[in-house]
């Protein structure tokens, strides 16, 4: 059996062979999270419309989820032109070219004009980028007034993450999914220093079976 080791901490750039790997889990074992995701984002932050910047969106399977689900057009973002290959490929088996386009970009400098976005998502990346803060920032900067924000990492819900824990097992992942109560304490913790330092004074932090998010919105 091959080694998945995808989640190993050395992990720090989706160069091709990385992002090879990673694309395959996600649109074979992840794939039951992304359409369970992109319903509580749309039951979240209720946008139907207008533009969504998927931030670090790997091989895209949360815009393409989103996009079923929608009449979004996405700006589907991320800072690997290996990993954007793989996102291709998948928005072009399933034709949606036309409403999702790849972007090589990073989070804390995206090549995008302030205030276009009437949504943010990103699913499973902030634990990448170098400085949190700044990268909220800038997020805040590419959402138009009103715009909304989704940010953080999840696999769906409680049932849907042990069968990928069991699953990620089976293919030889050094793997576990489960923080411990102390590290949801801290989580928490951190996500307040991280939206402090970033100067957001309203956001809602998201610590449910769903995950660990952050969602805000620019007022209006
Ligand atoms: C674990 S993957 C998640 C991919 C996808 N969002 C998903 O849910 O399947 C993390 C992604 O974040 C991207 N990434 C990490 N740091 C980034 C940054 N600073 N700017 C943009 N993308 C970044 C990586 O290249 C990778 O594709």
């Amino acid at each position: 059996m091959s080694h998945s080791g995808w989640n190993a901490k050395d992990y720090k750039k989706f160069d091709e062979d990385r992002a090879g790997e990673y694309a395959v889990i996600a649109n074979e074992v992840f794939a039951p999270i992304y359409p369970v995701i992109a319903r509580q984002i749309l039951e979240r932050c209720g946008v139907e419309s207008g533009l969504c910047i998927d931030v670090g969106c790997g091989p895209a399977n949360l815009s393409l989820a989103l996009a079923k689900l929608t009449s979004l057009t996405f700006c589907a973002m991320d800072f690997s032109p290996d990993i954007l290959r793989f996102a291709q490929a998948n928005i072009d088996r399933e034709e949606l070219a036309a409403r999702i386009a790849t972007v090589v970009g990073d989070v804390h400098r995206m090549p995008v004009p302030d205030g276009v976005a009437a949504l943010i998502i990103s699913r499973g990346s902030m634990r990448f980028w170098r400085n949190r803060p700044a990268a909220f920032r800038e997020m805040w900067r590419v959402l138009e007034p009103g715009g909304k924000g989704y940010v953080g990492g999840g696999l769906g819900s409680s049932r849907l993450a042990e069968e990928i824990n069991r699953e990620m097992i089976k293919r030889g992942a050094d793997w576990q999914n489960k923080p411990k109560t102390q590290a949801r304490k801290n989580d928490t913790a951190e996500w307040r220093e991280i939206m402090a330092k970033a100067g957001f004074s309203r956001y809602e932090i998201i610590r449910d079976d769903s995950g660990s998010w952050v969602y805000f919105e620019k007022e209006g």
